[in-house]
């Protein structure tokens, strides 16, 4: 696998960075996952622009231009012999040669990115043969800043490994009030009463490229009623389906929460058409 580390393209083992480096030693840094489909990647200007914001958020210099960074996005695609993949982009705020809490002043930050194999697109999703996830629940426990994609994903990491430990594929999180945020690395949608929901953006959510591709495509095809709002956890007990929405899964139907099958336990009808739109619709975002 090549990567990129620093202006260079090289060989995932001889990329090399300091233990001194912020991204290792805090988590100081953000990141950005992009999916490309032989080469095409989607929505990639969405996903700069939310990279953008998350640096400036923390007060990192943005250390390329959106030309520079679409440019390692399809130099890394294509010295990786294009398919299916995710492109995943990370900034921390460097190496000052020792470990201290302040932010070092005039010091480069470190840039890296890699790519993993993703699944396929599904232009012709079928409920008949989708598995479908199997997810727990948990009360919310990370930071108050989840609306920046901060490459410290502790808080996320928990959460995911207790589902994964019980078998489970996902952990959809709710704040105090009972409200759903979203899942540990993904953002969630219901049907109830044949209307498509999703909890509307602020500081407890991640702003999904994928949930707004999938929101804006079934607003602009119409046919289905589409709403963003507050969705409890209890409603979403007794919800028609439920959803997860990722970039490098698209749409992901949800069979079972903590146990209890999601309706009939069989993967809704709704996924299937919301995932055709999405599809025919990904690479006008
Ligand atoms: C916590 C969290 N929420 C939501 C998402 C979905 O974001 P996107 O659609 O941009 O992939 C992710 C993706 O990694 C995530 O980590």
């Amino acid at each position: 696998m090549i990567v990129y580390l620093n202006g260079e393209y090289l060989p995932a083992d001889q990329a090399k960075i300091s233990p001194l480096d912020r991204g290792f030693l805090f988590g100081d840094g953000i990141y950005e996952a992009i999916p490309s489909y032989n080469g095409r990647a989607v929505a990639l200007r969405l996903h700069i622009d939310r990279m953008r914001r998350g640096l400036d958020a923390i007060g990192i210099d943005n250390p390329m231009t959106d030309e520079a960074w679409k440019s390692v996005a399809n130099e890394l695609s294509e010295r990786n012999g294009g398919g299916n993949l995710g492109i995943y982009f990370h900034v921390s705020r460097g190496n000052e040669g020792r470990r201290m809490h302040r932010f070092p002043a005039g010091i480069p930050p470190t840039v890296f990115a890699t790519v993993l194999e993703i699944a396929p697109p599904s232009p012709f999703p079928d409920r008949k043969t989708e598995k479908g996830f199997r997810v727990g629940t948990a009360e919310d426990q990370r930071w108050n800043h989840c609306d920046i994609k901060s490459t410290a994903l502790l808080g996320n990491l928990l959460h995911y490994q207790q589902s994964h430990e019980a078998g489970m594929d996902e952990t959809i999180l709710y704040n105090h009030a009972g409200e759903i945020t979203e899942a540990s690395s993904s953002n969630v949608f219901v049907v109830i009463n044949g209307e498509v929901a999703t909890p509307p953006l602020d500081n407890q959510k991640l702003p999904g490229i994928s949930r707004h591709i999938c929101l804006e495509s079934l607003r602009a095809d119409s046919s289905l009623p589409v709403s963003e709002r507050e969705v409890t956890i209890d409603e979403a007990r007794e919800a028609e389906e439920i959803w997860l929405t990722n970039s490098s899964k698209r749409i992901v139907p949800v069979v079972e929460m903590d146990g209890q099958p999601v309706s009939d336990g069989q993967v809704g009808e709704v996924w299937e058409k919301a995932l055709r739109i999405y599809e025919a619709a990904q690479y006008d975002f």
